[in-house]
């Protein structure tokens, strides 16, 4: 028995992991185990061998199984010590920075005019980019011979083979959407409209989509001289100073009398300061609305009458942040992205105030 208890005292001693600990479990103690053979012999003893033997046996069983125990406690302490040591992690380091995405220029500055014309008490009106040619030219009395649709480099849809109808076409401006928000809401209106459009023309100055914010205001006794004040007030909040404005007499096919607008500015080493100076930029095209066009927007010109605006987003943004080319507005260049965007909680800039 003594042999028995230093073999497997020196086994359980030497075991290595759980599964070895087991295998000396099974072989010891175990239903077939050598110290279980043992105690059934006790059944062929004598009464006298069995009172000395039992407990003897007894006792070696309990010593095994308690050691088993202790070395498999042992064992799992280890193997907790060891994942302790190889999962340690120095919580005090400093942490990898995110960046954090920026706000487009156009974005921005497509929230700013929004907030400032909503001060004026315009409301933001919708239309799609892709166009009937009657909503982008015929309503707005560009008929289909007029040199106005050349002059526009539209790009213009397919249709299937067979298919005899005028093409649709990728709106070349936002004031289908004047038509749109006409047979909508009727009268009396006021309204702008931000929006992308497109022309096929690419340079410095273009690019074939870029950005326009229509405006139109019908009433009763609407004038030119509400367009300019309107206009004014925008600028002046848009670019946080006073700017004088310049309107140019011009032709659209949609306005009559129509009219260029340039605000006041001045050229300084290679770029523009707005509000100062006696420089001058066109901006927009505007008039008061043609009386054909108020009717193809189903409202009667011998009663209503009004203003509309339509004004390049990108070409402001460009003028109020220091932009030089427009190009790099639609390149997705992260450097670019994050020199000229604007952090997400940057509140559109109405410095200045309205005047009333
Ligand atoms: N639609 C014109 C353009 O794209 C601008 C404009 C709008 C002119 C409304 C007059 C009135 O150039």
């Amino acid at each position: 028995m003594d042999d028995l208890r230093d073999k497997y005292i020196d086994l359980i001693g030497a075991a290595g992991d759980e599964a070895t600990l087991e295998d000396l479990r099974v072989q010891a103690v175990g239903k077939k185990g050598e110290i279980s053979l043992k105690m059934r012999e006790l059944g062929k003893m004598s009464p006298e061998e069995r009172q000395i033997m039992g407990p003897k046996l007894n006792a070696l069983k309990d010593e095994i199984n308690a050691a088993l125990a202790a070395k498999k406690a042992g064992l799992a302490d280890a193997a907790l010590n060891e994942r302790l040591k190889a999962e340690w992690l120095d919580v005090t380091l400093p942490g990898r920075g995110r960046r954090s995405g920026t706000i487009h220029p156009v974005s921005q500055v497509w929230e700013e005019c929004t907030a400032i014309f909503a001060d004026m008490g315009f409301a933001v009106a919708e239309g799609p980019q892709i166009e009937t040619d009657w909503y982008n030219f015929d309503a707005l009395n560009i008929p289909g011979h007029h040199p106005a649709r050349a002059e526009m480099d539209t790009f213009y849809m397919h249709r299937a083979e067979g298919d005899e109808r005028a093409p649709n076409v990728l709106r070349t401006h936002t004031s289908p959407v004047q038509i749109r928000s006409m047979e909508a809401g009727g009268a009396p209106t006021r309204i702008i409209c931000p929006g992308r459009v497109y022309r096929a023309d690419y340079d410095q100055t273009h690019t074939p989509m870029f950005h326009q914010v229509e405006g139109l205001a019908i009433d009763k006794d609407i004038s030119m001289a509400n367009l300019k004040w309107v206009l004014e007030e925008f600028f002046s909040a848009y670019f946080g100073t006073a700017v004088k404005t310049r309107f140019r007499a011009s032709h659209f096919p949609f306005t009559e009398p129509s009219a260029e607008v340039d605000i006041q500015c001045q050229w300084k080493d290679g770029s523009v300061k707005v509000g100062e100076g006696d420089d001058w930029l066109e901006v927009l095209g505007s008039g008061m609305v043609h009386p054909k066009v108020l009717r193809a927007g189903g409202i009667d010109p011998d009663v209503w009458q009004g203003f509309a605006f339509g004004m390049g987003i990108d070409r402001i943004a460009m003028l109020k942040y220091g932009i030089p080319d427009l190009r790099a507005f639609f390149d997705s260049d992260l450097r670019w992205l994050r020199n000229y965007g604007f952090a997400s909680l940057d509140v559109p800039t109405i410095r200045g105030g309205l005047s009333r």
